[in-house]
């Protein structure tokens, strides 16, 4: 789910309201998945309490926290710069600044990174944010310091985030944390730990506070939202191995997407991301008997082939992945469905990579997000695996899996031309002040002239052009949705 967050938010640093009585200053800023994105803003609002209110300006900052994310190297690598950059700023301007490290890359190294980052004061892991305010004491006091407990229980459902990298408009929800599956490939599990759902009346009253401020779209977000399950109180630990005593109180993903779209009708509902293996025809039956939840499946497959398929311990063959797509285009003709893709996986031959542009080709993916193989230390790829495809392989098959993607996504956004779609307005489109930008029900950007519409309201467009990724329309009119 990680390229979801657009890069240019990559790095974006939060900022929260002045308080009444806060003294010290945060700087706080995030890489990654939208889940990290989520994440700080319940940092912040943890920290807010602590007396700290946040500043954009590194150089006045007591406190400077980063987010970090650990998928691939590169993401590491980038994490890496951003502390030169602070030792810089605290060398030459700000003495008194402490560094902190959120997040996977924190609960990977742990205590290492004290060793190997000499500007960094403070190590906390994704399940450990609550001690912050301990930490940050210890700190202060001369120390360092590190938590890095994964939990089987932490969810944060009791915390109420700021919302303040939001455009007061979209905004992410959490409901599951960490990941039981255990790709080979994957240092989620290793990272953020055993999978949690949260109480879905911690939910239901997160999503209610939001529509009260005026919010119109929510994102339900998980490493694996399809295995969201609430027990109804007591018996959890037994559950997998008999599913018998579930009890008639538990909800699974269906039943409170259904629920939320039932409460809240007039807000729009997204989820991701949906493991192919945990996602079932009930989710999907649910989306199309509700016109509030956006007709979108983010459907990671990593690789069209068998074989790499059950070397990534993925639990689905291709057949079985192509049935699914059949079944949910059947359901829901307008579906749009996006892809992640790892290209240059161990042991990948040509015949492979031909089986992956040949899904592509079958599916018709709107978009995709695809990156070339990054071996992740402790991972059992990582441990059992050489990473035997040569760079300048990897990077031909990614390319002709990008431009495969390309073409098809093509195809499937031209189905849009001519068409009148409702468009939620976000922002204010990047390359002109005179239009505004927004997302269709498929997830995708539409650009059209501003006239009197503004930030929040739902419109319909008439799409009459499109780029490679962007729609664009002329407004028609307000939907009823308003
Ligand atoms: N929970 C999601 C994926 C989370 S990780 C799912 O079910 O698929 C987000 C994406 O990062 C993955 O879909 C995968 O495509 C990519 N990724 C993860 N580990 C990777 C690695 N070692 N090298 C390259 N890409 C990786
Ligand atoms: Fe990673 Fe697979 Fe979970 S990709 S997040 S281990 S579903």
């Amino acid at each position: 789910m990680e390229k979801i967050i657009d890069e240019s938010k990559q790095g974006e640093q939060l900022i929260t309201q002045n308080k009444n009585g806060n003294t010290r200053k945060l700087f706080i800023e995030s890489y990654g998945c939208q889940m990290n994105f989520a994440d700080s803003e319940v940092v912040a609002s943890i920290l807010a309490n602590d007396g700290f209110d946040t500043t954009k300006n590194l150089e006045e900052a007591d406190l400077v926290l980063v987010n970090t994310c650990s998928i691939r190297d590169k993401a590491e690598q980038t994490i890496r710069k951003r502390l030169e950059k602070y030792n810089a700023v605290k060398r030459d301007h700000n003495p008194k600044m402490k560094v902190g490290v959120l997040g996977c890359m924190a609960e990977r190294l742990k205590e290492k990174f004290l060793e190997e980052e000499k500007i960094v004061d403070l190590v906390v892991g994704p399940d450990a944010y609550k001690d912050l305010p301990n930490l940050i004491t210890d700190v202060e006091g001369g120390q360092n310091a590190v938590n890095v407990i994964l939990s089987k229980e932490e969810t944060y459902g009791d915390i109420s985030p700021v919302r303040l990298h939001s455009n007061g408009v979209t905004a992410f929800v959490s409901i599951t944390r960490g990941c039981d599956n255990m790709c080979t490939f994957c240092v989620v599990p290793f990272t953020r730990g055993r999978e949690r759902s949260r109480d879905p009346q911690s939910i239901f009253k997160e999503i209610t506070d939001l529509t009260e401020k005026g919010f119109k779209e929510i994102t339900l977000l998980g490493q694996n939202v399809d295995s969201y399950l609430w027990y109804g109180g007591g018996l959890k630990k037994d559950f997998k191995n008999a599913p018998e005593i579930q009890k008639a109180t538990s909800v699974d993903f269906s039943s409170l997407l259904n629920t939320v779209a039932t409460k809240f009708p007039k807000l729009r509902i997204r989820f991701s991301t949906s493991n192919p293996q945990d996602m079932s025809m009930d989710v999907v039956h649910t989306m199309a008997k509700h016109r509030n939840i956006c007709k979108h499946i983010h459907l990671p497959v990593q690789s069209g082939s068998n074989r790499i398929l059950k070397e990534m311990n993925r639990q689905h063959t291709r057949e079985e992945y192509m049935a699914l797509v059949d079944n949910i285009y059947k359901t829901i003709p307008e579906i749009s469905l996006t892809q992640d893709m790892i290209i240059g996986f161990p042991t990948e031959t040509e015949e492979d990579h031909n089986d992956t542009l040949e899904l592509i080709k079958y599916v018709k993916y709107d978009h995709g997000f695809m990156f070339s193989y990054s071996e992740r230390p402790g991972t059992m790829a990582g441990r059992k695996m050489e990473d035997d495809v040569p760079l300048a392989v990897k990077k031909r098959r990614l390319q002709e899996v990008i431009d495969t993607q390309r073409a098809v996504g093509h195809e499937r956004l031209k189905l849009h031309l001519g068409k009148t779609e409702e468009v939620l307005i976000e922002t204010t489109s990047k390359k002109s002040d005179a239009h505004w930008a927004g997302r269709n029900s498929q997830g995708s950007m539409v650009v059209f002239p501003k006239e009197n519409y503004k930030i929040g309201d739902f419109v319909n467009v008439k799409i009459n052009d499109c780029t490679t990724a962007t729609f664009l329309g002329d407004a028609v009119g307000y939907s009823d949705n308003n």
